[in-house]
């Protein structure tokens, strides 16, 4: 059987296995997936351990997503811009190629689950960390109207956009840039959500039409999700299709095959239940 893992720290809550799993299933591949436990200095050294083990292919996730980037001996365009790697593949020339599949699965269960639509409309993403960074080539590719990025820290937002900034119309800077606009699509990416806290936003920046995305996922609607039904946004999501997605593209990239997703999330919201 093929090896792959995922390498995290903590790793205990990682649904990956299970997703993998039924992936495998589903496409009649012989593979083997494991969440690895990883000490947070000991990257490189488990990595290397890993393929010399006949070990195919890594998802990695926090806090190594920078590490694999390091690690990485050929990026690909949207991993480089991310500065981030979730995928590592041990390509045919022995090569360990990094790839970043977060920003395609944001999109993917946004666009193809959800039916929202990106290209041509006003996007207000919340938050500026590493999570941000690994979506916003994919989510720009999209060709939306303007991409505004808020963020508590301001200039980190800025900063972003600076970076990204030939690839489409983006902007950055603290929430007050948000004023008096009005977005179609919004998307949270601040982990405030995660010790029950939100950003501060003024609700009058959705219309009735307003579709509202929390990359966090839980048992429960998010802060982020309450705020967005209460003040009657058209449609709200968490991001538990997000994660099955970006895992979805991953295995593309190491099996060739696009397994189907929409039961895989199913399972997976039904298991949190
Ligand atoms: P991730 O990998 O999830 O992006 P991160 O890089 O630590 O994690 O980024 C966390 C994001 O959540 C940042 O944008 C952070 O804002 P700051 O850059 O100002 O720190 C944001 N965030 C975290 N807690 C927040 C809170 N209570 N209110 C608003 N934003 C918060």
């Amino acid at each position: 059987q093929d090896k792959y893992a995922v390498f995290g720290n903590p790793i205990k809550q990682s649904r990956s296995p299970v997703i993998h799993a039924a992936f495998a299933r589903q496409c009649g591949e012989a593979m083997q997936y494991r969440a690895v436990r990883v000490d947070t200095d000991k990257f490189a050294r488990a990595a290397d351990r890993f393929f010399a083990g006949g070990g195919r292919g890594l998802n990695v996730t926090v806090p190594f997503k920078q590490d694999a980037f390091r690690y990485a001996g050929r990026l690909s365009e949207r991993a480089r811009r991310a500065g981030a790697v979730n995928t590592l593949k041990l390509a045919e020339d022995g090569v360990v190629e990094g790839d970043n599949t977060d920003g395609i699965g944001l999109v993917r269960d946004m666009v193809a689950n959800l039916g929202w639509v990106v290209q041509g409309q006003r996007v207000l993403i919340v938050g500026a960390g590493g999570a941000v960074r690994g979506v916003l080539e994919p989510l720009l590719r999209e060709r939306p109207r303007e991409l505004l990025v808020v963020n508590r820290t301001a200039e980190k937002a800025a900063q972003l956009a600076a970076e990204f900034a030939d690839l489409g119309s983006i902007e950055g800077g603290g929430i007050e840039l948000i004023g008096e606009r009005q977005f179609d699509l919004v998307i949270n990416a601040s982990s405030a959500g995660l010790s029950g806290e939100m950003p501060a936003l003024p609700s009058t920046l959705l219309t009735e039409r307003s579709c509202c995305y929390d990359m966090i996922y839980g048992a429960e609607p998010t802060p982020f999700m309450r705020w967005a039904a209460h003040h009657a946004a058209w449609a709200v999501a968490d991001g538990l299709g997000m994660l099955v997605e970006q895992a979805a593209q991953s295995f593309y990239i190491w099996r060739g095959q696009r397994p189907e997703t929409r039961p895989v999330i199913h399972q997976v919201r039904q298991v949190m239940a």
